[in-house]
């Protein structure tokens, strides 16, 4: 593991940057945000390509919001009107988004500069990464105290592990940010990636992509990813969910539900170059985002502009606006219990 300084903020805080090697993958992960900055993993014929996308230097970090890596929260996706009631209790957090809270509002975990501890166990390497985020921060009420744990494994499967505990009764959502090119980020578009997603329901959202409530059907719409299918087959159908978001941009309802144990829910393959990404999570939901709001006004590590489906997220969660939407799987944190939860992303080619 190797350290190395990454760039100065304005107030004099010193960013760093983290090296960690495993089972033929490599990650470049930041203090600021817990961003994963590269993911290097091999292709068929061992070729190794970074499949991230990042910015070169701290100030566009800081600068851009569209969350490349980072770690999200404390509530990944959209808190209707940024308003919640918990115990009786009417909350405001920050509203960052239209009318809408995104990703735990203007200065969320991703624009936190996070303490890291490496370490190594057995065979494993990894990185802590802990914070404090403070009672009233962005709005949330407790002290939310956050452990997020990265481990390279000799596999080479990068895993993700997130605790917290709170002093107040709180709603978090964690999660990570990664947008995902497994042709390699700046190879162009991920339409012809095939995606499969084990579930037969998602969360379809109005024009603020706030779910309705309604749990509706994948089956004959653009939304059926039971069988791996290429994104860009269906991406232009112009189902009125897709309109509203520009593509996809949605929560879908794991088949397996809210699980003790990370279970495989999700693979994203490249034909190409045969690289191929499978995700397990002990979550009740996967946000896929196709990349929509990339505009060619943003330059990555690789010294070209980001456009519209240059890369794609998979984000595992609790359910957007879970904390107004009683019927979805609880997202309420209380004093004494812990928050865990694990995502397991294996790495193939
Ligand atoms: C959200 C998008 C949002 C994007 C920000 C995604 O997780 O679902 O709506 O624009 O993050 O880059």
């Amino acid at each position: 593991m190797v350290k190395t300084p990454f760039g100065t903020l304005a107030d004099g805080t010193e960013v760093s940057s983290w090296f960690l090697e495993n089972g033929g993958t490599r990650l470049k992960v930041l203090s600021w945000g817990g961003v994963v900055q590269s993911l290097e993993i091999p292709d068929r014929h061992g070729r190794h390509a970074n499949v991230c996308l990042g910015f070169d230097g701290i100030e566009d970090y800081v600068a851009s919001t569209p969350y490349f890596g980072a770690l999200i929260g404390r509530y990944g996706n959209r808190i209707g009107k940024g308003r919640f009631t918990l115990d009786g209790t009417a909350h405001q957090v920050d509203v960052n988004d239209g009318a809408n809270s995104l990703h735990g509002g203007a200065t969320g975990f991703d624009k936190q500069v996070w303490d890291v501890e490496p370490f190594t166990a057995g065979s494993d390497v990894g990185l802590h990464l802990f914070r404090t985020s403070a009672d009233g921060e962005m709005g949330y009420p407790g002290t939310l105290e956050v452990k997020v744990t990265y481990t390279l494994t000799e596999r080479g499967e990068w895993r993700i592990d997130y605790e917290a505990t709170t002093s107040r009764a709180t709603v978090v959502n964690l999660t990570s940010h990664v947008y995902w090119n497994l042709a390699g980020e700046s190879s162009g578009t991920i339409e012809g990636h095939e995606l499969t997603i084990a579930a037969g329901r998602y969360t379809p959202t109005d024009s603020g992509l706030i779910p309705t409530g309604e749990l509706a059907d994948v089956s004959g719409t653009p939304f059926d990813f039971r069988e791996p299918k290429a994104i860009g087959r269906d991406l232009r159908a112009g189902h009125l969910q897709q309109l509203r978001a520009k593509g996809y941009d949605h929560n879908w309802v794991l088949d397996k539900g809210v699980t003790a144990e990370p279970v495989q829910v999700a693979t994203l393959r490249d034909p190409g170059s045969g690289r191929t990404l499978k995700i397990a999570t002990d979550q009740p939901g996967l946000q896929f985002y196709s990349g929509n709001f990339l505009d060619g006004t943003l330059v990555g590590t690789g010294g070209r502009a980001y456009r519209q489906g240059d890369a794609l997220c998979l984000e595992t969660q609790g359910f957007p606006d879970s904390p107004n939407q009683p019927a979805f799987p609880s997202t309420v944190l209380r004093p004494g219990q812990t928050y865990r939860t694990t995502t397991i992303h294996t790495f193939d080619a």
